[in-house]
């Protein structure tokens, strides 16, 4: 029997007369979906009913700012991974040649956005299962020649992230995007397919500067993109002991109002916790990051009970 995972719709060969009646469900060996199993007394209205296209409304967010250093990585990993925990099914999109999203999640994927944008793997074989409902699409030095492919585009080039994507993207809850620092060809296809953008500031004054620098090219693309906004903006490495966080934060405050996230602390632990390859809520539940990451995964999905 041949079943297709609703999820990532790769096939399965099964062998019947190896399976209990017992075993009612499969968990898709690609993409860990856990699916019934149709048997062949559900006739073929139930196997349609697998093969039918998820209706998920799934929400884009990228994680930018063009300044390096700000916590975008930390913040994309973390949110998305607390995403997953909180159930929904995320996949984490790295568009960064640092490729650190992998390692942070201490996961070593043979393929990943390169190969997808290039069309050299089929897109189930692109992502790797890095947590429990959480997909990722990994990034690395080789997307520097995904650029170059972009660039050389003369049509529509801004789309071509958007049109790789497109095949699975309604197959989850959210797509959250890390960027790299800078500002190239692969941020701008990110902000096309992206509704949504969260930015991470840190708390000093070089990044505020970096931030407003980032709003103006972020309106060139408005332009173009009517749907796109700014919605979080989350300061990061925030610590109470220097008068000039706390400055920076009312600024902040009054400029963002309600889309002004609660802040990050500075927190050691955040920075220890990709050495160990896990997630904040892996390597240290009870330290202040993740407390503070919880915080805007409540904040990103708009429940405040979550967890408490
Ligand atoms: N709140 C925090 N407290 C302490 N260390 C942090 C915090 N957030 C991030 N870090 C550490 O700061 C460094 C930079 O963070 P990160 O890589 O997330 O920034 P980035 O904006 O993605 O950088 P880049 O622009 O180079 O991609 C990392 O070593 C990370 O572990
Ligand atoms: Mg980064």
């Amino acid at each position: 029997m041949i079943i297709i995972c609703p999820s990532c719709k790769r096939q399965h060969k099964i062998d019947e007369t190896r399976l209990s009646d017992k075993v009612k469900a499969a968990k898709c060996i690609y993409c860990g979906h856990k699916f019934p199993i149709p048997r062949q007394q559900d006739g073929p209205a139930q196997v349609q009913d697998l093969e039918a296209k998820t209706d998920r409304k799934t929400r884009r967010i990228a994680v930018s700012l063009s300044k390096g250093g700000v916590g975008k990585t930390t913040t994309a990993v973390n949110l998305a991974a607390g995403l997953a925990l909180a159930g929904y099914k995320v996949l984490l999109v790295d568009t960064d040649t640092q490729g650190q999203a992998a390692y942070m999640l201490g996961v070593k994927p043979k393929a990943g956005l390169t190969e997808l944008m290039t069309g050299e793997v089929i897109p189930q074989d692109c992502m790797v299962e890095a947590r429990e409902r959480l997909s990722l699409l990994a990034g690395g030095k080789s997307l520097a020649g995904v650029k170059r492919l972009i660039a050389r585009k003369d049509f529509r080039s801004e789309m071509m992230l958007t049109e790789a994507l497109s095949p699975f993207d309604s197959h989850f809850d959210f797509v959250i995007l890390d960027t790299s620092p800078g500002w190239d060809v692969l941020t701008i296809n990110v902000l096309f397919y992206v509704k949504e953008v969260l930015t991470p500031v840190s708390l000093e004054v070089m990044a505020i500067q970096g931030l407003l620098e980032f709003c103006r090219s972020l309106a060139s693309v408005q332009t173009y993109h009517k749907d796109l906004s700014l919605r979080y903006v989350v300061p990061t490495f925030m610590d109470k002991r220097v008068k000039q966080s706390e400055e920076i934060l009312s600024q902040l405050e009054s400029h963002f109002n309600s889309r002004l996230c609660p802040p990050v602390r500075y927190n050691v632990r955040l920075s220890e916790a990709p050495g160990h390859g896990q997630t904040i809520y892996e390597y240290a539940p009870g330290s202040p990051g993740a407390k503070d990451y919880r915080e805007l995964v409540r904040k990103v999905c708009g429940n405040d009970k979550l967890w408490r």
